[in-house]
């Protein structure tokens, strides 16, 4: 298993780190177009191989040929938000990055899979769809394991109680637009809504919808990384080990949720071929036109990149 991460931001290198310690594969490399930094990050992760106890083989780059035969290829590069920013004002500069990384790493692998992290997600997921050629199983994005794991530290801070035993669900698009299901959330199978107030759990959904925008907040010169790198491994460790987990990703939705062809987060079977199935669950009426405002906003941004992706 060879493992490619490209960018080596904050993200980037946090993922990269875990993904070694985890001995998710046999070599990760960190590629960045910034010289030096890409191999002085992976030389110190690999020689904490010493004291961690991982051989996995990390190493960094400024040339996509050593990216080369590439089982999976996590993409966190381009420009993350300052305050005041939406993930959507993103839109234009990160396109042109992602087209271009993506057309670099499949000079080079046959028949990856793709993990989005780069923003505004939904979009850029679409991005590398479509200039990747690959099919729609393999170009996956990395949003509802990140929101719902927010959701779910935020339900166990707020009763008390492990976050191990929260099991929740953030669909749509990652924006303020996303839409945690309250009615299939619940802390051992007891619904969330016998365990708090609907005042106490609205509180809870908005805090999750702001909270990419809360730690941007705080940090000022760039967004959350733990957080999100901890998620991308997630996916990646359930590809890598065929779990078939059921976690929420970003997808190309064909139908399901009368959303067509639209990217958006939706809860799926991720195993060793990438999407293998997509659940369609029953939602509220209310949940469900969420979901699909959600989703034609991302269909809005992809349209508007037409001429870009056509170039
Ligand atoms: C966040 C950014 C990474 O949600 O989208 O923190």
């Amino acid at each position: 298993m060879k493992i490619t991460v490209v960018g080596a931001g904050n993200v980037g290198a946090t993922a990269a780190l875990r993904i070694a310690e985890k001995q998710l594969a046999k070599e990760v490399v960190l590629i960045d177009i910034v010289e030096g930094i890409p191999q002085g990050k992976a030389l110190d992760m690999y020689e904490s191989g010493a004291v961690g106890l991982f051989d996995t083989q990390v190493s960094g780059s400024n040339d996509y040929k050593d990216s080369a035969d590439s089982d999976i290829i996590l993409i966190t590069a381009g420009l993350a938000r300052k305050p005041g920013m939406t993930r959507e004002d993103l839109l234009n500069k990160n396109a042109a990055i992602i087209k271009d990384v993506t057309t670099q790493v499949m000079k080079y692998s046959a028949n990856p899979i793709i993990i989005m992290v780069s923003n505004p997600l939904d979009v850029m997921t679409f991005v590398a769809w479509s200039a990747s050629g690959l099919p729609k199983e393999r170009v996956i994005g990395m949003a509802g394991v990140l929101d719902t794991a927010r959701y779910k530290s935020f339900i166990a801070e707020a009763l008390d109680v492990s976050m191990q035993d929260v099991s929740a669900l953030v669909l749509g698009g990652h924006g303020d637009s996303m839409v945690p299901i309250v009615n299939y959330t619940n802390v051992s199978g007891i619904p969330l809504t016998e365990l708090l107030p609907q005042d106490k759990i609205d509180a809870l959904v908005e805090r999750t919808r702001n909270g990419g925008i809360e730690i941007v907040n705080y940090l000022k010169t760039g967004s959350a990384f733990y957080a999100p790198a901890a998620s991308a491994v997630e996916m990646i460790e359930a590809i890598v080990k065929d779990k078939k987990r059921v976690i929420p990703c970003t997808t190309l939705v064909e139908g399901q949720y009368g959303i067509e062809s639209v990217f958006c987060g939706v809860p799926v079977k991720l195993g060793k071929n990438g999407v293998e199935q997509i659940f369609e669950i029953n939602l509220s009426a209310s949940e469900l036109e969420a979901l699909q405002v959600s989703a034609a906003l991302v269909d809005e941004n992809c349209k508007s990149l037409t001429a870009l992706l056509a170039s």
